[in-house]
């Protein structure tokens, strides 16, 4: 398997990319955050909609930049699980129907699967084994990683993602989506001390953010216009960014895993990478975190995961579907 297409569109952004083997040749990305402004939320209908008009200009552009045909492409790989049902259908039928039209294999790709293995963009030759802080707007998950396709779950949120709770708390300090950037860019400028904000009691590998939230919202208000948005939005990354990095060095030691690694959206904060990076040095575990583009959902983690299946021969089958909610395989 050489030249690959690879599409993702689970949520709210239409991605393509072309990659050759391992290396990404182009990595395209229409987002639909403006659509969404105006509503204050991704709204599904909407987002399929735009993902049916953004599909062929996006793979065209993702194909132009790498500078190849598409009848050079020798495999498809394509987010088929979980998000937004419309969204992944577009995506999903625009792949077969290239697929069949080409007489080439497509592949199903979990989107978990594809934020896992896009920390081959910053090292090609790891293949595990890590422990894995998945960290995004749907999902706040700690993996054992053992090698491609092997995954065990060590610990989740049991409410809301890291990546919600930026979002919604960025909300609440009327800061603009997406809120982990709003937040990180508010707090990067702040030297002081923080407002206290509670911590959650929950399991040695679980996370809570939904406390967090409503402590917030109660600072606003008690504030009123007395409220310093940087201290406000320094004080909410360090009540994320810290259990994030507690947790994960403790399933490190745990496991005695020698790589850690940290990917989805909320892995393109700087204060967590930067946290991580100095508690893995600390107890001399390898830290491993995907370039910043391929942090956010973009289309190169799809084909980076899909590549080491489509390599294997694995393909999907006319049958294989879209769904809403999936584990890890
Ligand atoms: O992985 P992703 O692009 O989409 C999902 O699969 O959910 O993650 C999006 C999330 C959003 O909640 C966004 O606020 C967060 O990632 N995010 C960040 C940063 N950039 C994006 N959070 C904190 N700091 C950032 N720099
Ligand atoms: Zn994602």
């Amino acid at each position: 398997m050489g030249r690959i297409l690879a599409i993702e569109s689970s949520c709210d952004d239409t991605c393509a990319a072309v990659l050759d083997g391992l290396s990404i040749r182009s990595n395209i990305i229409s987002s639909q955050i403006k659509l969404h402004k105006k509503w204050g939320g991704v709204v599904p209908e909407a987002a399929a909609r735009a993902h049916v008009e953004a599909i062929i200009p996006v793979v065209q552009e993702a194909l132009e930049a790498a500078k190849v045909g598409l009848e050079s492409i020798e495999g498809i790989a394509v987010t088929n699980r979980p998000g937004l049902i419309g969204s992944l259908s577009v995506g999903v039928a625009f792949a077969k129907g290239l697929a069949m039209a080409r007489n080439i294999p497509w592949l199903g790709v979990h989107h978990l699967e594809g934020h896992l293995w896009s920390v081959l963009g910053s090292d090609p030759t790891f293949r595990g084994p890590s422990v894995t802080l998945i960290v995004s707007g749907g999902h706040t998950e700690l993996v054992q990683v053992d090698g491609p396709g092997r995954y065990h779950l060590l610990g989740q949120t049991r409410d809301d993602a890291a990546g919600e709770a930026f979002d919604k708390c960025a909300r609440l300090l009327s800061l603009p989506a997406p809120g982990g950037v709003s937040i990180q860019s508010a707090a990067s400028g702040y030297d002081g001390q923080n407002y206290p904000l509670p911590q959650a009691r929950v399991g040695a590998l679980e996370f809570s953010f939904s406390g967090l939230k409503t402590a917030v919202r109660n600072l606003v208000q008690s504030e009123g216009t007395r409220l310093n948005i940087e201290r406000a939005a320094a004080s909410i990354q360090a009540a994320i960014v810290e259990p994030l990095v507690k947790k994960t060095i403790f399933a490190a030691e745990e496991s005695g895993s020698e790589t850690v690694c940290v990917v989805g959206g909320v892995s393109a904060n700087l204060e967590l990478r930067h946290r991580l990076g100095e508690e893995c040095q600390r107890i001399g575990v390898r830290f491993l975190s995907p370039p910043l583009e391929l942090c956010t959902d973009n289309g190169a983690m799809i084909g980076l995961a899909g590549f080491l299946r489509l390599e294997l021969g694995e393909q999907s089958g006319p049958e294989v579907d879209v769904l809403a909610s999936a584990p890890l395989p």
